[in-house]
């Protein structure tokens, strides 16, 4: 079967998917049950990574008073305080460095990073709601998590169910990324 397999989505109702996707800073109190956050870590770990490495981790934070220590890591940003769940995910050094050396950073921080887009697009399948959030202490996040050294943390992905914003944020045009041969 799977040798089989070939993907044939309606590219159009992809978009769509991708399009209703927003950041959201407002949160309701209802935690998601464990088992669908369970599945969100499970997509993630779909995602390609350097080598099959796997180079991330991912600290699931509910606990309140660990929720307002990330929001003030977090320069006072009142999504992290106010959802019900933050994802920490980092780049694990060791486990990319081990077999790519110096090379292996830049590689643990693309696998965190896939991974954690594999999770926020995961939320939005499973009507959730996330906002990623980037800027941060990151001393604080790890001295506050007990990230081990070898661990850091890229995004804390606040997760739950809230409120969309009521305009969707605009976009540059797609053909301004684009340079075809040579820049
Ligand atoms: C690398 C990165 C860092 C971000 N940091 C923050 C942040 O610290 N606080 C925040 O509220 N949103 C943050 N965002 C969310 C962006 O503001 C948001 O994705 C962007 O404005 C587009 O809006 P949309 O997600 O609703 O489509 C970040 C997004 C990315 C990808």
């Amino acid at each position: 079967m799977r040798g089989r397999y070939s993907a044939n989505m309606d590219l159009s109702e992809f978009l769509t998917f991708l399009e209703t996707r927003s950041s959201v800073r407002e949160y309701d109190s209802p935690v998601p049950d464990r088992s669908l956050i369970s599945s969100l870590i499970r997509c993630a770990s779909q995602a390609p990574s350097a080598g099959n490495r796997e180079a991330w981790d991912v600290v699931v934070v509910t606990d309140l008073s660990l929720r307002e220590g990330l929001m003030e890591a977090a320069y006072e940003q009142r999504h992290i305080g106010g959802a019900p769940v933050v994802l920490v995910i980092s780049a694990n050094y060791i486990r990319s460095m081990s077999q790519y050396g110096e090379r292996g950073i830049l590689y643990a921080l693309q696998d965190a990073t896939i991974a954690a887009t594999y999770m926020m697009l995961a939320a939005h399948a499973a009507g959730l709601h996330t906002c990623w959030t980037g800027a941060f202490d990151e001393k604080g996040v790890a001295e506050l998590l007990g990230l081990p050294q070898h661990s850091r943390a890229i995004v804390l992905l606040a997760l739950g169910y809230g409120h969309l914003p009521p305009y969707r944020t605009e976009r540059m045009p797609p053909d301004e990324h684009v340079h075809y041969d040579r820049w």
